[in-house]
């Protein structure tokens, strides 16, 4: 595998700070030279440098769009370059409004990407639904056709154009869902496996039905999105809006490894590992090893072990 990564270290689509730290913080967990020793060829972009807008006012109850909308031109950009340059692409977060740049960038590439987004979270709020008005929980909003007429004109999104259909996304951990946004899934039919899925199907079977849904007959490019904390909080605790009830390790590190063994994984966000969420020094470990190891199982780790192809007992 041959990887490219980004760190976007961006924390306006939320008022916590500290998310910002993410990429530097899954780097220190020893991602590059993990990948490297299971085999990946690594190219690290380092991490993009973000403006601070100093009269970024609300649009409407929509808090920092000017500094969202700029931040997510550069990521749109640089996931181009690194799919241009022939790479998978990895961008570290930095919050979840970030995927808004990531799946736009990776979809003026791949134009027929499906999305997998593991959340708990559905953040498919428009700026008009939002109880919070934090862009993390709106990213998907802007990047759906169907959801066009809903969304108004703010500043520095005018870049900005729908790239992907309801049809196209998947969801998978789904548990703090809006009842706007509830409305917005069923009405537009977005195929969802929330918690309860998991518990009723299992998640091997959750992810079986995952890709007959988005590869029936002609194999398209998966762009998965991954928000930490669609894992339960005891497992990765250092993030800004966690949710009791969560995937387990184990079943997060296989949605990974499933994707894996499509071939099909085309750019990966890891998103919301925020260090300051911790209480204890140990949660940002237990955290940052958490999201390394999903990149891992990514990029062809399994758990069974493997060996080198010429590999011979000395
Ligand atoms: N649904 C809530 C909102 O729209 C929470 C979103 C949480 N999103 C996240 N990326 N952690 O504000
Ligand atoms: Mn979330
Ligand atoms: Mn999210
Ligand atoms: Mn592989």
């Amino acid at each position: 595998h041959s990887v490219g990564i980004i760190g976007a270290p961006f924390s306006r689509g939320q008022p916590r700070d500290g998310v910002q730290l993410g990429p530097d913080v899954i780097r220190q967990a020893g991602l590059v030279k993990k990948l490297e020793v299971q085999g990946c060829a690594v190219k690290d972009y380092g991490n993009l440098k973000f403006e601070d807008l100093p009269d970024d006012e609300p649009f409407g109850s929509t808090k920092r769009p000017r500094a969202v909308g700029l931040a997510n031109k550069q990521v749109a950009d640089a996931v181009q370059r690194v799919k241009n340059d022939g790479h998978t692409c990895v961008m570290l977060g930095g919050d979840h409004s970030l995927a808004i740049g990531s799946i736009h960038g990776h979809a003026a590439c791949r134009p027929e990407l499906k999305v997998v987004w593991v959340d708990a979270h559905a953040d498919i709020n428009t700026p008009l639904t939002s109880p919070t008005g934090n862009i993390h929980g709106q990213p998907m909003s802007y990047l759906i056709h169907e959801l066009c007429a809903k969304i108004p004109r703010m500043p520095n999104f005018s870049w900005i154009k729908p790239c992907i259909a309801a049809k196209d996304i998947v969801y998978i951990g789904l548990r703090d869902v809006d009842p706007e946004e509830h409305y917005i899934l069923k009405h537009l039919g977005i195929k969802t496996f929330s918690m309860t899925e998991v518990d009723s199907l299992g998640i091997a079977k959750v992810m079986e039905q995952t890709c007959d849904y988005i590869s029936s007959k002609i194999k398209k490019p998966i762009h998965l999105s991954y928000d930490i904390d669609a894992l339960d909080p005891s497992v990765a605790p250092a993030t800004g809006t966690p949710v009791i009830g969560g995937l387990t390790y184990r079943e997060g590190i296989y949605i990974t490894e499933y994707l894996c063994q499509t071939g099909l994984l085309s750019a990966i966000d890891i998103v919301e590992v925020n260090p300051n969420q911790a209480k204890r020094e140990e949660e940002v470990h237990w955290t940052a090893n958490a999201a390394v190891d999903l990149v891992l199982g990514c990029f062809g780790r399994v758990r069974e072990g493997s060996h080198a192809d010429d590999y011979k007992i000395p």
